[in-house]
């Protein structure tokens, strides 16, 4: 846990994501300011922090498709922006990423959508390529005939799985996910909570998430990282980061004891109920 000048979070195991000194500008507009951040493997981080606080320029910058203006990024060993083509090429093939706004590509079918890393990456023989699409879709929760629907008749819940499909093609060890749940009604959320806490736990993932779902959070970030005025503001389990004397955070935190208009709590669940966390993620309604 780190506060204000406290030495940043370093995990036990060897890191999975190593962002040191990590600055950002975009003309007079500092976004990072000297950000380090480093994530162990079988990590479920959450990302947070004010709108406009550098989340998804981060997590641009993390996946080497954003080039920060000075700092190291670096993911699972390979200095994403030192490292050439070929090593660049190789380390992609090892994580999965899935966008704030979803990205499927609208021209394909689901199954061409999960095919396309695989077509691009691995030399997949057509025959073995279905089976291996329809495994990624029921991994993500979506049934095979869905594969033949195209994005736009999808529902939200079945947009986020199929883009979590394709993010799982080429079974990833890592996976970035930018706002996962938003958009989502609360059960549909917390399905997708689920199926993200499966892939971490029992399949042993790394998942570095940037979320706004305070219940995402408590119910399923073991270290939740801050971040403001261009660096990590707090890093830690959630008792930590909210014990952190800070506007932001405290009123982010204040918001789960009120109940919004729509009705829907804010307060986490009072624990984990094991029988869901037993439970497979499979679903084929498309929740
Ligand atoms: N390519 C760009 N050129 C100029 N400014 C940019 C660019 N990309 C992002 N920014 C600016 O950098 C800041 C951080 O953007 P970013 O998208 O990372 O915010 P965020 O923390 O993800 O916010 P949100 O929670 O709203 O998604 C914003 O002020 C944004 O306008
Ligand atoms: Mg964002």
């Amino acid at each position: 846990m780190s506060g204000e000048g406290a030495a940043p979070h370093e995990p036990a195991a060897p890191a999975v994501v190593e962002v040191r000194g990590l600055v950002t500008r975009f003309g007079r507009q500092t976004v990072h300011d000297g950000l380090d951040l480093s994530i162990g493997r079988g990590e479920l981080v959450a990302l947070i922090g004010g709108s406009g606080s550098g989340k998804s320029v981060l997590l641009r910058e993390i996946l080497g498709l954003q080039r920060p203006t000075a700092g190291m990024v670096r993911v699972l060993g390979t200095d994403m922006w030192q490292a050439g083509a070929e090593e660049l090429a190789a380390v992609r093939r090892r994580f999965g990423m899935m966008f704030q706004e979803g990205a499927l590509f609208s021209s394909l079918d689901v199954a061409g959508n999960v095919a396309t890393p695989l077509l691009e990456h691995a030399d997949v023989p057509p025959a073995l390529l279905a089976r291996l699409v329809n495994l990624r879709l029921t991994l993500a929760g979506l049934g095979a005939e869905v594969g033949a629907k195209m994005p736009a008749q999808l529902s939200g819940g079945m947009k986020k799985r199929a883009a979590l499909a394709r993010a799982l093609a080429l079974e990833p060890e890592v996976l970035f996910l930018d706002e996962p749940t938003s958009g989502l009604d609360p059960i549909t959320a917390r399905a997708f909570d689920e199926l993200i806490a499966f892939l971490n736990r029992d399949l042993g993932l790394t998942v570095l998430m940037v979320t706004h779902d305070l219940d995402t959070l408590l119910s399923i970030a073991r270290r939740i990282v801050v971040l403001g005025g261009g660096r990590v503001l707090a890093d830690g389990s959630a008792d930590e980061v909210m014990a952190v004397q800070d506007p932001w955070i405290q009123s982010y935190f204040a918001a789960r004891h009120t109940v919004p208009q729509g009705g829907r709590r804010r307060d986490p669940p009072e624990g984990p109920n094991p029988d869901a966390a037993r439970m497979p993620p499979a679903r084929t309604d498309g929740a």
